[in-house]
């Protein structure tokens, strides 16, 4: 069993101590959390002020995209957009599916975070943002420390941080001379024709896109894989039934979410929310797993289920701020999952789940950081 399942029952709407000392509420139903994260009296910009209640004690950049409210959200999303239609995200397919084949030939044993997860989001967020192949490697050092992925020091993670923010303005001045067809191309021609991005939205967008596509899809990719080898039942029904693999993904991201709550909004005004009363400058946070075990028109939802039809979850969020990288991130969860039921029918873990390593409890991002198996 996942160590970290909701425990039910859990009241409706919930007032937490986090981390950082602050008192939050914490919203644990499907449908008041959707409304929490469409509500524009549930404020972002107001939850990335100094004095507004957090839950972790790193800030967000104010002018990130994840850090505004409408009109301004929604004129910097529209230009991100473009990057993220279905046509370029189904343009991924073919190199994604390369790589997850290349990583797995010729193997009877690999280690699933490591040799698996971490270099297939690597190429995969490399070659969506346009960093030049010769370069992923270095790319992908710099950014499993900055993100704590590789364990080192806080002071080897922000250095590595700061090397990352050179290292795309160099990219970025890169795609301005040749341009093509990648995210920054697309973002620079916004600067340049619309005039629509100054540097610093640029290079905030450029680092925002890395922070949320990178460790997330490492993360889920794991705990996907985890899920189903500890039902063996449902691995086999998988591997002899591979059409299920689009509806197994949907199934999975909702059984073991990989961000489990939302980011925080701050209440413009006194709100009643689930029969308490937000007050004024209260900071809310949506429990995104304990939304996706809500029961109240589904059964069983405690089971993993492969079969289960359009099991619907708040993994990617919802509303305005829902995960851009939402159809990315299935694409590549999929084609992950299919190269590794066709190469690894016989998948199994190496060691006993306790032995296991995770990533700390404090990270926003979850997941085993270790996955042997052999098969
Ligand atoms: C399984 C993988 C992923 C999960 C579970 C996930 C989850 C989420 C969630 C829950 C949010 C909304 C948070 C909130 O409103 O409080 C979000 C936002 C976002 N995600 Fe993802 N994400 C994933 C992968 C990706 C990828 C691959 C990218 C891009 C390459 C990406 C880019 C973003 C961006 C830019 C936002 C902010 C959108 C906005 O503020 O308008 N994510 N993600």
């Amino acid at each position: 069993m996942l160590p970290y399942l909701p425990r039910h029952p859990v009241p409706d709407v919930v007032r937490v101590l986090a981390p950082t000392g602050d008192r939050l509420w914490l919203v644990t139903r499907y449908e008041l959390g959707r409304q929490v994260l469409t509500d524009p009296r549930f404020s972002r910009a107001l939850a990335v002020a100094g004095s507004a209640p957090a839950i972790h004690p790193l800030r967000p950049d104010p002018v990130a995209l994840t850090s505004l409210d409408p009109p301004a959200h929604g004129r910097l999303r529209k230009l991100v957009n473009r990057a993220f239609v279905p046509e370029a995200m189904a343009a991924q397919e073919g190199p994604i599916r390369r790589t997850a084949r290349g990583l797995l030939k010729d193997r009877r044993a690999i280690d699933l975070v490591s040799g698996y997860a971490m270099p297939l989001s690597a190429s995969t967020i490399c070659q969506v943002l346009g960093v030049p192949e010769a370069e992923q490697d270095r790319f992908s050092r710099l950014a499993d420390r900055a993100h704590g992925i590789t364990p080192c020091s806080p002071q080897e993670s922000e250095s590595a941080r700061s090397e990352l923010r050179a290292y795309f303005a160099a990219l970025a001045d890169l795609a301005r001379r040749e341009p093509g067809e990648h995210l920054l191309g697309t973002l620079i021609l916004a600067q340049e024709q619309d005039g629509a991005l100054d540097e610093q939205e640029l290079l905030a967008l450029i680092e925002l896109l890395l922070n949320a596509g990178y460790e997330t899809t490492i993360g889920q990719t794991g705990l996907a894989a985890l899920a189903l080898l500890e039902h063996p039942a449902q691995w086999r029904e998988t591997v002899s039934r591979p059409g299920l693999i689009p509806g197994a993904v949907e199934e999975l991201l909702r059984y073991a979410p990989v961000v489990p709550i939302s980011f925080t909004r701050v209440a413009r005004q006194d709100i009643e929310l689930g029969g308490e009363r937000i007050g004024t400058g209260e900071g809310v946070v949506v429990s995104l797993l304990h939304a996706n075990f809500d029961a109240a028109e589904h059964a069983d939802l405690e089971v993993l289920d492969v079969r289960r039809d359009m099991p619907r979850n708040l993994t990617f969020g919802h509303g305005p701020h829902v995960c851009l990288g939402a159809q990315l991130a299935r694409l590549q969860l999929r084609v992950a999952l299919e190269e590794l039921v066709r190469a690894a029918p016989g998948l199994r873990l190496t060691v006993p789940p306790t032995a296991l390593r995770w990533r700390p409890a404090e990270a926003v991002v979850r997941g085993p950081t270790t996955l042997p198996v052999s098969w």
